[in-house]
């Protein structure tokens, strides 16, 4: 017999109302949440970054993206118009005081989420969500300098954001019934089946990924080539070898999960050093001609198609 709820999972009665969506950041990540709240809960969305340059540039993607999905006929012209219309950019964080939902989408670092959400904390109602999309980060510790801990909760989704089914939604010893609730009501609101984790290093998924980025990357690092390890990895039958995984969640963000892992369990997580040393190797990674890295195994990707089943 299944389950009324997912385990763990509050009371949907208790969720509070969301008539508007405030996100943090207007990068790739945030630009498809945004994409998905409006298109999904049909909800004003105001997005905003540090200038307003990145904002404009947050918004232009999300049109793009719109008009992407129009030309595909997925959507009509007036419910496009519509959705574009439900975007806004700002970089004047007092237009988020009636946003009864805020997720952030900013650098993975605990520091710059404290301080986001102190600034939002200061001009949004006591009872407004606060929902964090860190990736392996402590979900408490963001909290940590908020007046009101009780309305943060862990709200992590997965690349590509339209297409990925799972939310993870991290709770905290302080996060209340009405926030929990809440956020599984805006979840199943998006189309996204959520589970409840406990606010441990990597939550579930990224756990797991960890293990077998970290060790795809260890294969490599020890000596096997870059295209036996994706080649070998072929019976698990998942829709993507490690490396592609890899460029797919970005090399910085693959990284940063490694050094949470490795940090918290130094025994059982490849070590982020040697994860960090792969980038140095011509075979992994493409650089731009600054030298920087801007994938693994783009150039490798090619051999693979016509190396995989031969
Ligand atoms: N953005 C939006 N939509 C996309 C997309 C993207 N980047 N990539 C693919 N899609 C859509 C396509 O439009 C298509 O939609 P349709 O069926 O409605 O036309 C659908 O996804 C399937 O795409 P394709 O047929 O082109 O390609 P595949 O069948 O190969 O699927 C994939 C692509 C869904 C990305 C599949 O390869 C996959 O599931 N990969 C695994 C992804 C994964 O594991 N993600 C988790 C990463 S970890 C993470 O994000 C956490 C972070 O904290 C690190």
């Amino acid at each position: 017999k299944r389950a009324k709820r997912p385990v763990g999972a509050p009371d949907k009665s208790l969720a509070k109302k969301v008539t508007k969506v405030g996100i943090i950041g207007a990068g790739l990540m945030a630009s498809q949440f945004a994409l998905l709240f409006v298109r999904r809960l049909k909800v004003p969305v105001l997005i905003t970054d540090l200038d307003q340059a990145r904002v404009d540039k947050g918004v232009a993607h999300i049109h793009e993206e719109i008009g992407k999905l129009e030309a595909k006929g997925r959507l009509d012209g007036d419910t496009a118009n519509q959705l574009r219309g439900l975007v806004r950019g700002t970089t004047d964080k007092s237009e988020y005081a009636d946003c009864d939902f805020v997720i952030e989408a900013v650098f993975e670092e605990v520091g710059v989420k404290q301080q986001v959400f102190a600034e939002i904390e200061s001009v949004i109602a006591p009872d407004a969500i606060l929902a964090t999309n860190t990736s392996s980060l402590s979900v408490e510790e963001i909290g940590a300098k908020l007046s009101h801990p009780e309305r943060l909760v862990g709200f992590h989704f997965f690349n590509p954001v339209a297409v990925m089914p799972l939310i993870e939604i991290v709770k905290t010893p302080a996060t209340d019934e009405q926030t929990l609730s809440t956020a599984f009501v805006v979840a199943k609101g998006l189309g996204k089946n959520a589970v409840l984790t406990a606010d441990a290093p990597g939550f579930v998924v990224n756990r797991l990924l960890a293990k077998v980025m970290g060790e795809a990357a260890r294969a490599v690092y020890e000596g096997t080539p870059l295209l036996t390890v994706e080649k070998a990895f072929a019976p698990l039958g998942l829709p993507m070898t490690p490396f592609q995984l890899i460029d797919l969640v970005g090399w910085k963000v693959a990284a940063h999960v490694q050094d949470t892992m490795s940090a918290a369990f130094p025994d059982r997580f490849f070590s982020s050093e040697n994860f960090h040393a792969l980038a140095e190797l011509p075979e992994v990674v493409e650089k731009d001609k600054h030298g920087k890295v801007t994938g693994w195994t783009k150039a490798a990707e090619k051999v693979l198609k016509g190396a995989v089943g031969s």
